[in-house]
């Protein structure tokens, strides 16, 4: 694909207005992972699945083929550094982020308007991104605007 029709996919992609997530998982030494994501989807009610999509270059994808646990965090639209921090390579995020361990020690965000622990149920290769489905196995939720992200950009999404 040439640079001007991936230029005009990611435009096409951009079109689609979505809630932002950051999703964490902990590597097998037990060092906290996460990456900012907008690709999320629930899946299924019965059994209860979501995905996650990742990419082959995100440095936290290694971590999470290998783990059996993961959460979602939706951010508030309150955690937009959050966001910013997570869609980074740093390897400072957490020392930057208030977090704490949820069920199966898994890393998890207060003040997500949600999170959700989730067991690892497939991976899906597709293309250059892997499909991480997990079963949900617990959740939580609070209230306030949501975190967007639409044509490139962070908005609000009231309440
Ligand atoms: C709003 C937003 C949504 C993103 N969604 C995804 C996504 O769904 N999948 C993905 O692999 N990367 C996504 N990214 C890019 C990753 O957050 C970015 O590559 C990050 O550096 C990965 O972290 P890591 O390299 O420490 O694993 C998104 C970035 C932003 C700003």
């Amino acid at each position: 694909m040439s640079e001007q029709d991936q230029r005009a996919l990611r435009d096409a992609f951009g079109r689609f207005a979505t809630g932002v997530t950051v999703v964490t998982t902990r590597e097998a030494s037990g060092a906290p992972r996460g990456f900012t994501a907008n690709s999320f989807s629930s899946v299924s009610l019965n059994p209860p699945l979501v995905l996650i999509c990742i990419g082959n270059n995100a440095h936290s994808a290694p971590a999470f083929r290998a783990a059996p646990h993961f959460a979602i965090n939706i951010l508030t639209a309150a955690q937009q550094q959050t966001a910013r921090l997570f869609a980074s390579h740093s390897d400072e995020k957490f020392a930057l982020t208030d977090w704490t361990s949820g069920a199966h020690d898994v890393p998890l965000l207060p003040g997500a308007l949600a999170t959700l622990v989730c067991a690892q149920h497939k991976l899906v290769e597709a293309g250059d991104h892997v499909i991480l489905i997990g079963e949900v196995l617990q959740t939580d939720i609070s209230d306030g605007p949501a975190l967007g992200y639409h044509r490139g950009k962070f908005i609000e999404i009231p309440r």
